[in-house]
């Protein structure tokens, strides 16, 4: 075999084989569901411009309204994709405000810019916090913890 044709051989093999285990994730179950629960309790939003930067930057992952993305529907992707939902919500939840909540600790993510996290940032530009909304959200949460919330 000339070392051209050994070369070609590799390249079908391993993309065959790649295919193949690519396929094979399709088949575990975890992330295949993909639920939206009940909104038992809205967030109190103290006003609309909060709440649509919430919207856009967190409630994918700490909400029930999350708005599954087409890549949450593949393998090795919708694994990640799941228990960043999962873990989110169980640690904050705009949807389940009262059981699920606590507004300062929220705000003070955004202050730290730790939330939301770089590796969804880098995909999903718009979730992107500037420093006005960052601002205007961190000041909206101040507000509801106060409040109580
Ligand atoms: C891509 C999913 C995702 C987005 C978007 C996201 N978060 Fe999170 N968040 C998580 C995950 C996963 C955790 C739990 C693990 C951790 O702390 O990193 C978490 C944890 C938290 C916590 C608890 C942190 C702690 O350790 O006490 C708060 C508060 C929070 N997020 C607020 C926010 C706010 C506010 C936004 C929007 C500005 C946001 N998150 C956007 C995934 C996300």
């Amino acid at each position: 075999m000339s070392r051209r044709a050994a070369a070609r051989r590799v390249v079908v093999v391993g993309g065959a084989g790649l295919v193949f285990v690519v396929g094979l994730m399709q088949l575990v179950p975890y992330g295949w569901t993909k639920t939206n629960p009940p909104v038992t309790a809205d967030a109190p939003w103290p006003d609309a411009e909060s709440e649509a930067i919430a919207r856009e930057s967190c409630y994918s992952c700490h909400s029930n309204e999350t708005d599954w993305p087409a890549y949450s529907y593949l393998a090795p992707m919708s694994w990640l994709v799941r228990r960043d939902v999962d873990r989110g919500r169980e640690e904050l939840n705009f949807s389940e405000w009262g059981e699920r909540s606590d507004a300062g600790d929220a705000a003070d993510e955004v202050e730290d810019g730790a939330m939301p996290p770089r590796q969804y940032t880098v995909i999903h530009r718009g979730a992107r916090l500037t420093e006005d909304e960052a601002r205007v959200l961190a000041t909206a949460l101040e507000r509801m913890d106060d409040e109580g919330g």
